[in-house]
């Protein structure tokens, strides 16, 4: 058995945990918080132990915390830290590298410049191999890993047919539990998004990907409006429908009018977080014209990031093998199941 801290409790952090929680290779040590708020009394209802930075201790009074982070942080074997963006490399630099721990860290970080938390961006369909037996590593975004999800499959089928992929991400404005934050009734646009830039770390520095973003005020997932240029005539929607078949964490779906269509089946399914855990292609809006596929699909902002990072922690720990680990992560996950239920259900009519 591993002892894994969890360092953040927020919409990732709780996830993990509660994941982890099934996991009867894994012991949860604990999870680190930083406000003295409900969640504390949250994780320790569900059995948790919470750590708080030494210099907080006080003003967690009120709770029954079990110590500080920094002393927690000797007896784990690894540290999953799930803290705002750019705080994951604070606490690499501050904790986890003086105490030679090795860190998962999340897509709000990054893999280049001064402040790099690793030289290695996670997708577990492209690059598992290089993370076994790594000790810093940072797992893609929710927009990051979803793109992956399509590009890799495309590329392994139609290789140097493929000349460009256009991709518009309309992200969400907050998750559905942030409800701290309000959604504001504008459509934002982003300068410079980072989310190209990361997928090539992993789908190669010359790909020809262009990505634009944008920020729609739900909380509902975000949505993938994607353009595939092939140098001949493109291949027919029921070709590209095809390739994602057997592909994990792909659910193709034909009568969903909307994101919150998915997330209702999702709760009405009993399904944890109401997350699916992936990305749904919605396969009514796939048309193929001259040379190029237009295709979009959904992206499940705060579950899909959450089996890939249980892949990674099994690359990073154990150094299992892709289908050892793969097999583990689906007996807690049951991305299967899910995605034989949502196609059943969004089927065509
Ligand atoms: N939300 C998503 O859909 C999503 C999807 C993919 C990736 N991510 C990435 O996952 C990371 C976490 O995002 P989130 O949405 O879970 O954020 P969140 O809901 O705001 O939660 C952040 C958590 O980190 C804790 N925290 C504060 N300062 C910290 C520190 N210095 N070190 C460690 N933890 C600290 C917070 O504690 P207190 O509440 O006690 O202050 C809170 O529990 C980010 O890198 C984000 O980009 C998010």
């Amino acid at each position: 058995m591993k002892k894994v801290f969890v360092n953040g409790y927020g919409s990732i952090g709780s996830r993990i945990t509660s994941f982890l929680k099934d996991d009867p290779e894994i012991i949860v040590v604990g999870v680190g918080k930083y406000s003295p708020d409900e969640k504390v009394e949250d994780a320790i209802s569900k059995g948790l132990d919470v750590y708080v930075p030494a210099s907080k201790i006080p003003s967690f009074s009120n709770y029954k915390i079990a110590g500080s982070i920094e002393s927690v942080l000797d007896s784990c074997d690894l540290v999953i830290d799930a803290a705002p963006g750019g705080s994951g490399y604070k606490n690499k630099i501050n904790l986890y590298e003086p105490k030679n721990i090795p860190a998962i860290y999340q897509g709000g970080e990054t893999v280049v410049g001064n402040e790099a938390v690793s030289d290695l961006l996670f997708n577990s369909r492209v690059n598992y191999d290089q993370a076994l037996g790594k000790r810093h590593v940072m797992q893609g975004s929710c927009n990051v890993t979803g793109m992956g999800r399509i590009l890799e499959p495309l590329r392994v089928k139609f290789g140097d047919r493929l000349i460009r992929f256009d991709v518009t991400l309309v992200r969400r404005w907050a998750d559905i539990e942030q409800t701290e934050k309000k959604v504001v009734d504008t459509i934002e646009m982003s300068e410079k998004p980072h989310h190209g830039d990361d997928v090539k770390m992993y789908f190669g520095k010359e790909a020809p990907l262009y990505v634009r973003a944008i920020k729609v005020p739900t909380r509902q997932m975000h949505l993938h409006i994607m353009d595939i240029r092939f140098k001949d005539v493109a291949p027919k929607p029921s070709e590209i429908h095809e390739l994602f078949t057997n592909e994990f964490g792909v659910a193709t779906i034909w009568t969903a009018k909307g994101t919150k269509d998915i997330r209702d089946y999702a709760e009405k399914m009993g399904f944890n977080f109401t997350d699916t855990n992936m990305i749904h292609i919605h396969a009514n809006m796939t048309t193929s014209i001259d040379d190029t596929v237009q295709m979009m699909y959904s992206d499940d902002q705060t579950g899909i990031v959450i089996p890939e990072n249980h892949m990674l922690l099994q690359a990073m720990l154990f150094e299992k093998s892709y289908e050892d680990a793969f097999a583990h992560t689906e007996s807690i996950f049951h991305m299967k199941e899910k995605k034989e239920k949502l196609q059943e259900y969004f089927a065509k009519k």
